[in-house]
């Protein structure tokens, strides 16, 4: 039987669990009209908690909806992407004569007898980027709906795109648009580019923080899909898959896949592959997560991070300075850094976790190796 989890980086799951009610937060926005704060929302979130995931579904939504979407990633040349593809493409589903009549008087004036949508693209693609959702939102509200875009994995190195992106959005906002905006990013990324004093309106955007999934909600995420699959799992064995994720969206993926594959013919999911599963899974999330997640870590952060490691759980700041023989200061200063990087997190005065599952396990592993 084919294989309903797929650990793949963007691809949606086959159920997705514990995320309804920042869903309904967004939807209620929309439905809520211009104005309301939830038309700029921000999901923040470490390495696999779901952030692209979160975008698919936020789409999905507004496409339900009638809404247009323009979905695109912050990498280098996303607003003319936008303005050269994604928005011409959805001003060609309307008609030409319309669309132009909104673009009059926007640049010098189209003097054409027949009008095709070759003239009037030139002339969109011209207007830019701000106009062309003018004409887009306007041609929309004879229709009720409107247009949401979608930005994913926004980071400082983007700054002068994401303040042309801002603004015009921003500006969008004050006419009471219908226009809606949904980001996402690592947490320290976002709160790099938020603190930029251009982009007030991100600022105030809704920020979201997808942490870890309780566990009935992981129970469904697992029971739900093997189900609808022809499969069969006992509480036992759930137990052992739910036990292994901590929580944790991509690991839900990753725990089900590899469990799944043992044995896709029988109907019964046992115990004894539950438990093969989660342990197959662990290994290849060194690869998949912890690797990627420590190749911007520097020797010092590393040796802060294998200093934690000792520590079955939350470590306490004096330890950790104790065993890297360094003053408070320096010890704050890289604590600090390793919150930024979401490698570590806070949980209470004075004490630290790992911010990631196992990572504590991956660095003994390799101590040990490296010894
Ligand atoms: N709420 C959820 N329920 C079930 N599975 C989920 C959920 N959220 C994410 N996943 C799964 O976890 C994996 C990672 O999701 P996604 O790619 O959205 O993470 P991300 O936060 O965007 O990671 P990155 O920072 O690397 O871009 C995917 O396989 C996805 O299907
Ligand atoms: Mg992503």
């Amino acid at each position: 039987m084919p294989n309903p989890f797929h650990a793949s980086f963007g691809v949606s799951p086959p159920l997705l669990v514990g995320r309804e009610s920042v869903l309904e937060d967004f939807v209620e926005a929309l439905e809520d009209g211009p104005g309301s704060s939830g038309r700029a929302s921000l999901y923040t979130g470490a390495r696999g908690a779901g952030k692209t995931v979160m975008l698919n579904a936020v789409e999905d939504r507004a496409r339900a909806l009638g809404w247009l979407v323009v979905s695109e990633t912050a990498t280098a040349g996303f607003v003319d992407r936008m303005t050269q593809q994604h928005l011409p493409k959805l001003l060609r589903e309307f008609d030409p004569e319309a669309v132009q009549r909104r673009l009059k008087g926007m640049t010098a004036p189209l003097n054409i007898g027949r009008v095709d949508w070759d003239t009037v693209e030139r002339h969109v693609v011209q207007v830019g980027l701000r106009n062309q959702l003018e004409v887009l939102t306007d041609l929309l509200s004879e229709h009720g709906t409107g247009v949401l875009i979608t930005l994913d994995e926004i980071h400082q190195n983007q700054l002068a795109e994401l303040r042309e992106i801002a603004t015009t959005v921003q500006h969008a906002f004050r006419e009471g648009r219908e226009l809606a905006f949904a980001g996402a990013g690592l947490a320290a990324s976002v709160a790099d580019v938020v603190n930029d004093d251009v982009l007030t309106f991100l600022r105030r955007a809704e920020r979201h923080s997808l942490g870890s999934v309780p566990r009935t909600e992981v129970e469904r995420g697992f029971r739900e899909p093997i189900e609808a699959a022809g499969r069969h799992i006992g509480a036992e064995a759930l137990q052992i898959m739910v036990d292994g994720t901590n929580g944790y969206p991509f690991l839900l993926q990753l725990v089900g896949a590899q469990t799944w594959r043992l044995h896709p013919g029988q109907e019964e999911i046992t115990t004894v592959d539950a438990a093969e599963g989660v342990a197959r899974a662990r290994l290849r999330l060194g690869a998949l997560i912890h690797e990627p997640a420590l190749s911007a870590a520097s020797d010092i952060d590393k040796r802060f991070l294998l200093a934690m490691a000792h520590d079955d759980g939350p470590s306490k700041m004096a330890d950790i300075q104790r065993r890297l023989a360094v003053d408070v200061n320096y010890a704050s200063q890289y604590r600090l850094r390793l919150i930024a990087a979401e490698l570590i997190y806070s949980t209470r005065r004075g004490y630290v976790d790992f911010a990631l599952p196992y990572l504590r396990e991956y660095l003994r592993d390799q101590a040990t190796t490296d010894l």
